[in-house]
């Protein structure tokens, strides 16, 4: 063995020892770069005959060339092995079972909202919704409820900086009950004399019965274990040419005896005060049987609507006449399951929502 196949041999070894990168480039200096021995053993040829010279010049590329290849060989070898071991600890276990996403579910008062939709629904009842902000106008004074009125303390609600189209503090709406006048607007533009933007015609017929339910969120300034600041309100409005005080026992009565699935449910009219109806009344229920036998509870609140309402309807109140109701659906839900705090529908407690699932 000459000096240079053992040079090719030691460093063959010493790369086969470096067992990371970083210790084989270590190695690779030792033989290879500046102060590497084969550049030594170049600079030892400097006293050869040219002869000589190519001899050893083109040995001493060779044993390079050789270490080269060593190295290539080796560093391949890490890389492969470091890839290898990438990929190990990267490994999915593809037989793990997938995590589970929670089953969700509608929130109670939504379960309710829903049934009453569909209970009206089925009674002709078109369902809308409208502005949580509203202006004064719609809120108190359409509903013939004026400005210093003392009825309007019967509502203590939330008053929202700037002013609405009539010059007047917009409020947090403190019950459904403007959407009656919003709707009859709708209804009246539609069907009223004069062009219907929806069908492109003139129209000059008679105008259907405005029959709908309004269910959403309402607000006022009131927090206890029954009063929430923000709660929930159906209204009911029905108001056509020959609608009668009747017509509002007969739906109110069955939509009871529907929604708790009772048909023996009794029903109470029990005269009261509301600026926007004429007569008024409180619509009381009694279950038969159960936990709330003998009881009467306020479930809505109802009444003729007042003429002065069927006139910024933009309605002649000598033809039309209906009725109207508001009810809180917040409270159908807590009798309807036997709920006794209303804070807990508004808590976000799974724990407690997760039982209507
Ligand atoms: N808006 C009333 C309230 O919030 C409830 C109400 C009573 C609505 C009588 C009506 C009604 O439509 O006729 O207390």
């Amino acid at each position: 063995m000459n000096d240079l196949d053992t040079l090719v041999e030691s460093a063959r070894t010493q790369f086969a020892a470096a067992s990371a990168p970083h210790d084989l480039e270590n190695a690779k200096a030792q033989f290879i770069g500046k102060s590497g021995r084969l550049t030594e053993l170049m600079k030892g040829m400097a006293q050869l005959s040219p002869e000589e010279k190519r001899t050893r010049g083109a040995a001493i590329n060779q044993a390079k060339q050789a270490i080269e290849a060593a190295l290539n060989e080796r560093r391949q070898t890490l890389q492969d092995a470091e890839l290898e071991a990438h990929l190990k600890a990267e490994a999915l276990d593809v037989t793990l079972p997938g995590r589970q996403r929670g089953r969700g579910g509608l929130h109670p008062v939504t379960l309710t909202m829903e049934r009453i939709e569909g209970i009206f629904g089925s009674m002709g009842f078109d369902v809308t919704d409208g502005p949580e902000i509203e202006t004064d106008w719609f809120s108190f004074t359409s509903l013939n409820n004026p400005p210093n009125h003392p009825a309007r303390s019967m509502q203590d609600t939330f008053y929202i900086d700037g002013n609405g189209a009539d010059g007047l503090p917009l409020n947090l709406r403190p019950h459904t009950s403007p959407m009656q006048v919003r709707y009859a607007h709708a209804h009246v533009r539609r069907y009223g004399k004069g062009f219907d933007p929806r069908s492109g015609r003139l129209y000059d017929g008679p105008m259907p019965d405005i029959r709908v339910i309004v269910p959403g969120r309402t607000y006022r300034v009131d927090s206890d274990a029954t009063h929430s600041p923000m709660f929930h309100q159906c209204e009911g409005l029905w108001l056509g040419e020959n609608v009668s005080f009747s017509d509002l026992k007969t739906i109110f009565t069955g939509f009871c005896r529907t929604f708790f699935e009772n048909g023996d449910l009794v029903l109470r009219f029990r005269p009261s005060f509301f600026p926007f109806t004429e007569p008024s009344a409180e619509i009381d229920i009694q279950f038969p049987s159960g936990p709330l036998a003998g009881r009467w509870l306020e479930v809505a609140g109802s009444g003729q609507v007042h003429p002065n309402v069927v006139r910024h309807m933009g309605l002649d109140p000598e033809r039309y006449i209906g009725f109207a109701f508001g009810m809180g659906p917040d409270r159908l839900t807590m009798l309807r399951y036997g709920v006794n705090d209303l804070r807990l529908f508004f808590d976000g407690d799974i724990r407690f929502l997760s039982q209507f699932e």
